[in-house]
């Protein structure tokens, strides 16, 4: 495994030798790397690479078969989960939601630790993210896939979070918005110093947008480093994999 040292600074996640298994099944396979703090790590690979199986170790909804996972120097193991999923946020493709209007999505976090969002702050919340006030309590049924995925944003920022893993956020959405959300996401890692991990299928994207990149492959960490190896990559798997996804 060829892999670049990426850290000019602190690594707000290590892996460290990292497999999962499932079923017997070989799902991550000897992973070790980092997420430099405050900058933009996107993740790109074939589909089935392992790209979400890496975000739900990230979060703590499954747990390495072998090897540890830093966050910031702590063993995630020993954090407890709350605390755990208030650090690293998490948004997804489909940007589930509650039925209900946008305030009631915004609360959910804290819902769920059984205190209360209030209006003043899920209001500053859409401002954001660029959404105004009148959103609050609209349906999010009503919602364009672009404003879905700005609320779904929204409340992953209610815990503060130092961490945002992002899994194909903007895969759904036309280019005007996709735009939109790329700004968006590069003002919150700037004006509050968010470590972002990014999984894309679009390697634009992954240019534009990213510091650093993971190329993964069939469970492995191919080459970690600066997006530019996506440009002129040495490595043939990838050169394969860049090739098919430019033509
Ligand atoms: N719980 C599980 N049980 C068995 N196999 C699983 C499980 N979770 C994931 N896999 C398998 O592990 C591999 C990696 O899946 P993963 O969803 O992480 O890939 P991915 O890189 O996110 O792909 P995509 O780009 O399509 O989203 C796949 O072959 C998938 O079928
Ligand atoms: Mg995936």
């Amino acid at each position: 495994m060829q892999q670049a040292n990426v850290l000019t600074g602190k690594a707000a996640i290590e892996l460290n030798h990292v497999s999962y298994s499932d079923e017997g099944l070989d799902i991550i396979k000897d992973v070790s790397g980092s997420l430099p703090e405050g900058k933009i790590t996107t993740f790109v690979g074939p589909s089935g690479a392992g790209k979400t199986t890496i975000f739900r170790l990230l979060n703590g909804l499954i747990s390495p078969t072998k090897g540890d996972i830093q966050l910031f120097g702590e063993n995630i193991q020993t954090i407890e989960p709350t605390t755990l999923r208030r650090t690293v946020g998490i948004a997804l493709q489909d940007a589930t939601m509650l039925r209900g209007s946008v305030y009631k999505n915004l609360a959910m976090p804290k819902t769920l630790q059984n205190q209360e969002l209030k209006k003043e702050e899920a209001e500053h919340l859409l401002t954001q993210v660029g959404l105004d006030a009148s959103f609050l309590h609209r349906d999010v049924t009503d919602l364009s896939g672009g404003q879905r995925q700005k609320v779904s944003i929204a409340r992953t920022l209610v815990n503060h979070p130092k961490v945002l893993l992002l899994d194909e956020i903007t895969s759904s959405l036309d280019r005007v918005s996709t735009s939109d959300i790329e700004h968006l996401i590069q003002h919150i890692n700037k004006e509050f110093a968010v470590t972002i991990a990014w999984i894309t299928h679009n390697l634009d994207q992954a240019l534009l947008i990213g510091d650093y990149t993971w190329v993964m492959m069939n469970g492995e960490l191919i080459e970690s480093g600066s997006t530019d190896v996506l440009k002129n990559p040495v490595n043939p798997r990838i050169q394969e994999f860049v090739k098919g996804e430019w033509q």
